[in-house]
């Protein structure tokens, strides 16, 4: 991992990253808060060639006309598949890939407080949405981003994935799945560095954000900063845009700081 920021690595002059090729391709997975502000910011780009979104619901009615939209699960492997090689039929290279799905929280699961609330099932589905995506995308999206151009897979972590982090416990589905979704995603950096040189693979850190996700959780008391998505967003954007040329595996919250695995 590297020490230095990505916002003091690289100077206004040398913007050299997917966000700066002449044109991009992108493709946001999840429309959710951060996932709908991401899109929101990269339409507002004007060297953006295409972006497609991939969502578990209908096609949201307030969408982009521009956007193509694609249905998939995460709990399906199959449609994460499929998706992909829908965009495969309308695009050669992906330059951005960004992984926005996750679950802390659902209708049949909370958040666990205590060892006793801790069930297989919600191991299990809290797994499959925050870890297991991320390399099933990897290996669809693979022939997608293996091209000469600078591009990025950027997925969605949690600081209270790093292990180094745990200093409150708690909330053990999703502090395990994130730290099994960074693994996953560090050990897919090493991998592609010598597959997929053009890549950089990051997770990130949106902060904490006003979302469907987190809003039950923060309380009115909560002391510290809460973003909105479209902060995060930009934010996240500038973090992206501030990656060296190949560097890969790190971690980085939304102000370009490392965080411990
Ligand atoms: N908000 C925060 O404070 C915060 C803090 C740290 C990390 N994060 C991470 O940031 C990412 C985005 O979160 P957010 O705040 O934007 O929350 P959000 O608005 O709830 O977005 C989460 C997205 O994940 C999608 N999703 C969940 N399960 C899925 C499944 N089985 N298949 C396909 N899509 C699925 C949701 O789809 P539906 O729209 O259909 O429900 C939604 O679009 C997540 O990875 C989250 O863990 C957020």
């Amino acid at each position: 991992m590297l020490a230095t920021p990505p916002e003091q690595s690289r100077s206004a002059q040398d913007k050299t990253g997917c966000l700066h090729l002449p044109a991009f391709n992108a493709v946001i997975v999840g429309n959710g808060a951060i996932g709908g502000a991401l899109l929101e910011c990269l339409l507002a780009n004007p060297r953006l060639n295409r972006v497609m979104v991939l969502g578990r619901r209908r096609r949201p009615a307030d969408i982009d006309a521009s956007v193509d939209y694609l249905r998939f699960d995460a709990l399906d492997p199959n449609s994460i598949s499929s998706a992909a090689a829908k965009v495969h039929q309308q695009l050669d290279h992906v330059h951005l890939l960004i992984n926005t799905v996750g679950m802390l929280h659902s209708t049949e699961q909370q958040p666990e407080k205590r060892l006793r609330d801790v069930s297989a099932k919600s191991l299990q589905q809290s797994f499959m949405t925050n870890a297991v995506l991320l390399p099933l995308l990897a290996q669809s999206f693979s022939p997608l981003m293996r091209h000469a151009d600078p591009a990025v897979l950027a997925s969605l972590s949690a600081r209270v994935g790093s292990i180094a982090d745990n200093r409150l416990g708690g909330w053990y589905s999703y502090r395990a799945s994130k730290a099994a979704h960074n693994m996953l995603l560090q050990t897919l950096s090493r991998e592609w560095s010598l597959s997929h040189r053009n890549v950089s693979v990051v997770a990130l850190h949106p902060g904490t954000v006003e979302s469907p996700l987190s809003s039950p959780f923060i309380s009115t008391t909560y002391g510290k900063r809460v973003l909105s998505a479209k902060e995060s967003a930009s934010a996240l954007l500038a973090v992206i845009e501030g990656l060296r040329p190949g560097e890969t595996g790190a971690f980085y919250d939304w102000q370009g700081h490392s965080i411990p695995w």
